[in-house]
């Protein structure tokens, strides 16, 4: 059942995003960023369509100045806020730094949490609301617009909160912040919090109530959102949800939940959401932070199906699945992952979609062979697909074919091998020694059947990325005048190269002389 909603929130409200990522995701251990990468980041934020970027600390180091003022000279159609500590010199740095914007905030904090007032800040309740009174009226002399925030406010005494915040409405902030600086809240709490504000602080009507979130507990999404329905009409958010030790609430699940379920949150934003996956991308390159392959949204799997009941679903009907559709987040489409998983049908779709009929007796067996793959491999694309068809129709009615093998390789890259063929339905074996396991192997080969031929060209290359990767042989012979082709395909190359020469001295045997390679397999691995 769900907490109705608070009194006076209005249907459709329009939810202002104020983005931290290059203050408090700055923050993050190892994501610092340099000024030039900072403007490019800023411009992409400005086109994804925020409302509000927190462009830096001014007062932190004059690289973080200089990166705020140059931000605020650049940056059009959006606030650009620095962040400054309840103290003048912070304040007037502040106030220096963001003076160029089009439109100017200070955003200044003092923490209000009787653990912060003892152990850190050493002051007593009063003298915090002196302070704040203090310097947000200081703040005001420089710009209208005026954000403070009470630090750890959820581990604040609730009435104190009161005070604190009526009093930086009277010194004329513009928008109460309430964070959750230690990702402490839940959800429920948290709504109950910006209701107790909203319901008492005096002239909370005039300003707007502010959410800023950490994710210590993982509920930093969730905590915001309860936050907006309880009447919080400004979210504080990061790409991807970089940030201070578990990181902030990230602005693309708070967007995107608010945009999939409007009936729940009544709030919109005006965030471009196709470009979250680009952004997302350009934060993680530059920071050097990987997105996690599940992340809500932008990460790599966010839209990917592999289980065989889903992709069949899928198939059908796209919102079986799937609640928000990839390419309004800026994803290329869905991605259907062939592998263990997939079943017959998504594994029929797949090699569809690679450009590859079968008929059902084919298809049967290159099935069985896909699940063999899909055991080893820890995911299987469109090129492993084409390329375990090819060796497939390469393998059918060849009169040599590979039985087993086996290769050793010692010290310096002498190399035995031994290897059973089947040819013309019986079977030989051979012993070969050379330099290095393929060498020894071919030469275990031409001792099992022998068949005469020169070795012209041979090439190996990996089919798919990855550890895990197939590799594909293609090798050249000559014999009897003509030249033969042959190419193989397994996850070890000593077994491609067998295959492809097998493959090579069947054409020989069945006078299939060729003189053409054929092209490299291409990779393929989304589908739309
Ligand atoms: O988490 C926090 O409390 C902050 C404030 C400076 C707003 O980042
Ligand atoms: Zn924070």
């Amino acid at each position: 059942m769900d907490e109705p909603r608070a009194p006076g929130v209005r249907d459709g409200r329009r939810i202002l995003v104020f983005d931290t990522t290059l203050r408090d995701g700055e923050q993050s251990p190892g994501a610092t960023l340099t000024s030039d990468e900072k403007l490019e980041v800023a411009d992409a934020l400005v086109a994804l369509g925020i409302d509000v970027m927190e462009a830096g600390f001014p007062a932190a180091s004059p690289g973080d100045f200089e990166a705020v003022r140059s931000i605020a000279a650049r940056v059009k159609g959006v606030a650009v806020a620095g962040l400054a500590r309840c103290n003048a010199k912070d304040i007037e740095r502040a106030a220096q730094a963001v003076r160029g914007a089009e439109a100017a905030r200070i955003h200044t904090f003092i923490a209000t949490s009787d653990i912060h007032l003892q152990h850190k800040l050493r002051m007593s309740r009063n003298e915090v609301l002196e302070r704040v009174d203090a310097m947000v009226r200081l703040a005001k002399r420089f710009t209208s617009d005026v954000e403070f925030s009470a630090e750890d406010a959820t581990r604040s005494d609730r009435d104190y909160l009161v005070e604190v915040f009526s009093r930086a409405v009277a010194a004329g902030a513009t928008t109460l912040n309430v964070p959750d600086t230690v990702g402490y809240t839940t959800p429920p709490e948290y709504a109950a919090l910006i209701q107790y504000l909203r319901e008492r602080v005096h002239g909370a009507e005039d300003v707007v109530f502010s959410v800023h979130c950490h994710d210590d507990l993982g509920m930093a999404t969730a905590n915001t959102l309860a936050a907006v329905r309880a009447g919080a009409t400004q979210v504080e958010v990061t790409v991807t949800g970089l940030g201070e030790r578990a990181g902030n609430t990230s602005l693309e699940e708070v967007v995107m939940a608010l945009a999939t379920r409007g009936d729940r949150f009544d709030g919109r934003t005006g965030i471009h959401t196709e470009k979250l996956v680009p952004v997302s991308r350009l934060v993680s390159g530059l920071t050097g932070l990987a997105v996690q392959a599940n992340k809500a949204i932008v990460g790599e799997n966010a839209f990917a199906h592999e289980a065989g009941i889903h992709q069949d679903g899928m198939l059908k009907d796209r919102t079986t699945y799937e609640i928000m559709n990839p390419t309004d987040v800026g994803w290329e489409g869905t991605k259907l992952v062939v592998g263990k998983h997939s079943g017959r049908a998504g594994f029929r779709n797949a090699l569809q979609e690679a450009g590859v009929r079968l008929d059902e007796e084919r298809l049967n067996e290159a099935y069985q062979r896909f699940l063999e793959l899909a055991d080893r491999k820890k995911s299987v694309t469109a090129a492993d697909l084409i390329a375990l068809v090819d060796d497939q129709l390469e393998a059918e009615g060849a009169p040599v074919r590979l039985i087993r093998w086996n290769a050793n390789i010692g010290s310096g890259g002498s190399a035995t091998a031994s290897v059973v063929v089947d040819k013309g339905g019986q079977e030989f074996a051979g012993d070969g020694e050379g330099n290095g396991a393929v060498n020894a192997l071919l030469q275990a080969i031409d001792n099992a059947v022998g068949i005469p031929c020169e070795l012209e060209e041979y090439t190996v290359e990996a089919v798919t990325p990855g550890e895990d990767a197939q590799g594909q042989v293609r090798l050249r012979v000559r014999a009897n005048g003509g030249v033969y082709t042959g190419t193989g395909l397994a996850t070890d190359v000593v077994e491609a190269s067998a295959r492809a020469y097998l493959a090579a001295l069947s054409k020989i045997v069945l006078g299939a002389e060729t003189a053409v390679i054929p092209g490299p397999v291409s990779a393929v691995s989304r589908w739309t």
